[in-house]
């Protein structure tokens, strides 16, 4: 069974990312994956630290805090889904918060070990960004994607998807987009079945 952690980066439980990664996790779970779902915006957490702990005395992050067991889960998981809008042309505050802690995940010495060793994590990991941006222009906010993608492949996550919603504004408007919940149903289910 396809373990799926979704990480909801908004703080408005029924904004318009939140909403497309709902379609995706339940089409999962109707599909056989077993989905588990945390709305950082619940929890009280700290950005990583920089102590370097998990690089000298623990394989760990060594804060204990909300974050702690979004971090545990991630690590058992096949597919992390991590659902976010549009804040000044970045992830949220709420979401970068827990990528930044997951530089725990890298081995110590990482930046000299070849690619697939760098993560304490198993490889073969997927990775699936949500993104709901207001500005109708897709030409813009495109980088935010590969950025993240290129860093969280160090992490083990070596495939990785995107479903984009640009002219989402206000809460409802992807939930009036059949066509956006259709892309986030159909990758669901593809994400359920496929072989990890
Ligand atoms: C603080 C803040 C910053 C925003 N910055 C941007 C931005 O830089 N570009 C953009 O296209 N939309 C921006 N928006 C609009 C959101 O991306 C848009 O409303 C999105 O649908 C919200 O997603 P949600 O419903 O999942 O919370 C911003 C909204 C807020 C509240």
């Amino acid at each position: 069974m396809r373990n799926i952690v979704c990480l909801l980066g908004s703080p408005r439980p029924k904004g318009n990312s939140a909403v497309m990664a709902q379609a995706l996790c339940e089409s999962a779970e109707e599909a056989g994956a077993r989905v588990t779902t945390f709305a950082l915006n619940k929890l009280t957490y700290r950005g990583c630290q920089g102590c370097l702990a998990c690089k000298k005395t623990a394989e760990t992050c060594v804060l204990d805090d909300g974050l702690t067991p979004v971090l545990a889960a991630v690590r058992a998981c096949d597919v992390l889904v991590l659902a976010t809008p549009v804040y000044f042309g970045e992830v949220t505050s709420q979401l970068k918060g827990f990528i930044d802690r997951t530089f725990s995940y890298l081995q110590a010495g990482y930046a000299h070990l070849p690619r697939g060793q760098r993560s304490r994590l198993t490889p073969g990991k997927t990775l699936v960004f949500v993104i709901a941006q207001g500005h109708p222009r897709e030409d813009l906010f495109t980088d935010i994607f590969p950025r993240y993608e290129y860093l969280l492949n160090w992490q083990g996550f070596t495939e990785s998807h995107l479903l984009r919603a640009c002219s989402v504004y206000h809460q409802g408007d992807a939930a009036a987009r059949p066509e956006l919940l259709e892309e986030a149903q159909n990758l669901g289910r593809r994400l359920a079945t496929a072989q990890g």
